[in-house]
């Protein structure tokens, strides 16, 4: 096999609860998170050299510039080719999970690189070097190797995987501008309204398939230091308010948000409601796993 061919999904945060200092400026998180039918495609092919090579295209087949410096998926391939001394690859990395939103983006792409590189050289992904490797190209990276539906602690390192038996209807919208990640903590740092929740009460609603109290128990706590830094979000959630949800929020650090609907014909309504409103809007549906092989 000289070529891998996948898509990864994004995720979203039903419930993200931050309840300590991990150090490093690293947070203990306590979140659920789901994957959604909104994904990029990653083409990954051998090279008979050491060279990695990253090409970014967006859903126009425009490129992407992005230093290698700040792409998690050369960083990604970087790791695991010079960890397991394998040769290089050519990457192709098709963007449709937008950019700083709070979707796993970075670290789908970091994930599906990781998955098709092993799959090209046999390497065990679950190996503990690998997932070490994994971990260390962003705090989403362990999520997103299974996808699904997860409850993830720690810093995003402990995932606990469960079958998703129920599908999740819902609308994703962003606004123009992205929200940074460190940024989103450090301002929830500066606010200190510690909660200390958990996303007990959220598991149970997941696996018994009950949207409504999926919605009431929808729950972030970097929403409120995201809106202070990109206000932007704000008009997101009331242009979704509009399409009476069940509920709507932010997921991860932002800028997207998502609102709940009971069917899939509600969120087909809802997102043609507001397509022309905001930057970017989709009907989605909840997935089993993140990466598809195609
Ligand atoms: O690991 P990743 O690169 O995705 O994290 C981006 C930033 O988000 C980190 O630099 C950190 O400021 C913040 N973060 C955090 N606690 C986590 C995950 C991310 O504080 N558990």
């Amino acid at each position: 096999m000289d070529t891998v061919n996948l898509k990864v999904n994004a995720k979203i945060n039903l419930s993200l609860n931050i309840n300590s200092f991990a150090g490093n400026g690293y947070h203990c998180l306590d979140t659920v998170m789901v994957s959604v039918n909104i994904a990029d495609t990653i083409v990954v092919s051998r090279r008979r050299d050491k060279e990695i090579n990253v090409r970014m295209l967006d859903s126009g087949g425009n490129v992407v510039q992005i230093e290698n410096k700040y792409n998690s998926a050369y960083k990604a391939a970087g790791a695991l080719i010079s960890g397991f001394n394998l040769s290089g690859v050519d990457i192709v990395i098709t963007k449709r999970i937008p950019f700083a939103a709070g979707m796993g983006g970075s670290s789908a792409d970091a994930a599906g690189v990781i998955a098709a590189i092993a799959k090209l050289y046999n390497v065990d992904i679950k190996s503990s070097s690998a997932y070490i490797i994994a971990f260390k190209s962003g705090s989403d990276v362990p999520f997103m190797l299974d996808g699904g539906f997860a409850h993830v602690t720690g810093r995003g390192e402990k995932v606990e995987n469960f079958s998703l038996s129920h599908t999740l209807h819902m609308v994703v919208a962003k606004g123009k501008s992205g929200c940074s990640t460190k940024a989103s903590y450090e301002k929830f740092d500066a606010l200190g309204n510690w909660r200390r929740g958990n996303s007990l009460a959220m598991i149970k609603a997941v696996k018994a398939g009950d949207p409504d109290a999926v919605a009431e128990l929808l729950n972030n706590d970097l929403q409120t230091p995201s809106i202070l830094i990109c206000p932007e979000i704000q008009t997101t959630l009331n242009t979704l308010q509009t399409t009476n949800p069940l509920n709507c929020i932010m997921s991860g650090s932002g800028s997207a948000c998502f609102g709940l609907y009971r069917t899939a014909a509600e969120a087909e309504f809802a997102a043609n409601a507001i397509k022309d409103k905001l930057e970017f809007v989709s009907a989605c549906v909840t997935e089993p796993r993140s990466i598809v092989y195609l």
